[in-house]
């Protein structure tokens, strides 16, 4: 199936310059969306997978389908203040500034195979704040699947060391 059918650019979105690639139309198409799903079930099946992760929010969307078709967990990154027991923090740098992202302290026990789903790979920045986490609580990081990959932002150059698919590169 041709998923960039059912992906809508929208120009100058969150800023000036950017072309967001919107996946609320995949979402709308049920059709598209079990594939997309169903496809990261399958680059998945054969890694021994114990969790899968995604980053807010939009990891949120691909992650936890995944998860329940592959009949194990999912845990959630989160923004900082969101997860109400004791967390574990990464700060990163952003273009201009920093983010954090949080994860709970026990979301992951020691020696579990993780896989992180999201949307989108840009800048890498996201996907190697998350792998931190879950290598800090002890997880492997066996897997890092996305909807889209922006090549020009070489996201992939900062995750070289890890297993990353994505269905579209752009
Ligand atoms: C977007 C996207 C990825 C991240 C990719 O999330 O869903 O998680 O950016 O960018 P990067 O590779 O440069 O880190 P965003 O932070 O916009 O949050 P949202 O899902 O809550 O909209
Ligand atoms: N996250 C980072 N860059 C993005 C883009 N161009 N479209 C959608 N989400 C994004």
């Amino acid at each position: 199936m041709d998923l960039t059918k059912v992906i809508r650019d929208v120009e100058n979105f969150p800023k000036e310059g950017i072309v967001f690639k919107d996946i609320t139309t995949l979402m709308q198409d049920g059709e598209a969306f079990k594939f997309t799903i169903d496809e990261f079930i399958k680059n998945l099946k054969d890694k021994n997978v114990d969790v899968i992760v995604g980053p807010e929010a939009r990891g949120f969307l691909m992650g936890t389908p995944v998860a329940y078709g592959m009949g194990i967990g999912f845990v959630p990154v989160r923004k900082p203040g969101k997860l109400p027991h004791e967390t574990e923090s990464y700060e990163y740098d952003l273009e201009y500034g920093t983010d954090t992202l949080q994860m709970h302290k026990d979301a992951i026990k020691p020696g579990q195979r993780v896989a992180i789903v999201d949307d989108l790979l840009a800048t890498g920045g996201t996907m190697e704040a998350t792998a931190h986490l879950i290598e800090k609580l002890g997880g492997e990081v066996v897997s890092m699947q996305f909807l889209i990959e922006l090549e020009s932002l070489k996201g992939r150059e900062k995750l070289s060391k890890y297993d990353v698919n994505s269905l579209l590169k752009y």
